[in-house]
């Protein structure tokens, strides 16, 4: 009988990395590929029972992409690991208004969701083989374009300097024939809406791992739904 690691080094299988995979759509998305027959590794801060009993190839803890040490940590964990797709997912969404800035929140969700993703992307494309894949969960609320109702200044911000940092990494990976992708979920029933929605985090993992299937150098630096509409900047 193999090993999880042993299966995981057969050349032919997908290797992904999901970044943020405790719960939520990050769950769901290690969950999803796993059950497409990728070789999933996940990163969380701490593990969840649900995590841990996936099955996935290797659960590494002790990640928070607000930390240099844990990026650190987690591209060593990965000795030896060629992935193919990396889907970082990690996101934090908290209240600011006009009448109530709160710049420590407007901090807090730029150094999650945009200094973060870019900390992991910088850190571990050297592990993402020639020719693969990287998707950012970003927002359509990152969307200037796209802002008719106002408000939520650190999460916009923090999701429109992601989508900056996601074209970037498109120019500057196209050399190595890396797609990347920014991607909207849609309105998923998480802890962060507190289970407001229109779709699970499971119905929105399987459009989102079918939009990650879908990429490639015609497509990268594209701002994605999940339901396959592109979204304005
Ligand atoms: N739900 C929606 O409707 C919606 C809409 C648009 C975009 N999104 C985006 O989709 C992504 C996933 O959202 P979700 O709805 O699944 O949210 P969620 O249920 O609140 O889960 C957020 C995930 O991010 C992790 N995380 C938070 N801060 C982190 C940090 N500093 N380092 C590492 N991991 C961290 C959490 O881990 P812990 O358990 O350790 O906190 C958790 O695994 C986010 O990027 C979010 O902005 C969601």
């Amino acid at each position: 009988m193999l090993t999880p690691e042993a299966v995981a080094s057969s050349k032919d299988t997908i290797r992904t990395l999901v970044v943020g995979a405790n719960r939520g759509i990050g769950l769901e998305l290690a969950r999803g590929a796993k059950a497409r027959g990728q070789k999933v590794y996940a990163t969380t801060r701490k593990s969840s029972d649900t995590l841990s009993e996936l099955g996935v190839v290797r659960v590494i803890e002790g990640v928070d992409v607000t930390k240099d040490d844990d990026i650190a940590h987690l591209d060593g964990s990965l000795e030896g690991v060629t992935l193919d797709r990396l889907i970082i997912n990690a996101g934090i969404l908290k209240r600011t208004t006009l009448d109530d800035p709160n710049f420590d929140a407007v901090r807090r969700q730029l150094e999650v969701n945009a200094i973060g993703p870019l900390r992991v992307a910088a850190a571990i494309r050297h592990r993402l083989a020639d020719g693969g894949k990287l998707a950012i969960l970003t927002s359509r609320m990152g969307s200037i374009a796209d802002n008719e109702s106002g408000g939520s200044y650190g999460y916009r911000m923090s999701k429109a300097a992601v989508n900056a940092a996601g074209m970037s990494l498109a120019r500057d990976l196209a050399d190595r024939q890396i797609a990347v992708a920014l991607l909207h979920p849609g309105y998923v029933k998480t802890e962060m809406t507190g289970n407001s929605g229109h779709v699970t985090p499971a119905e929105a993992a399987t459009m989102l791992l079918d939009r990650v299937d879908d990429l490639d150098m015609e497509h990268t630096g594209v701002f994605w739904h999940a339901n396959g509409e592109e979204l304005p900047w």
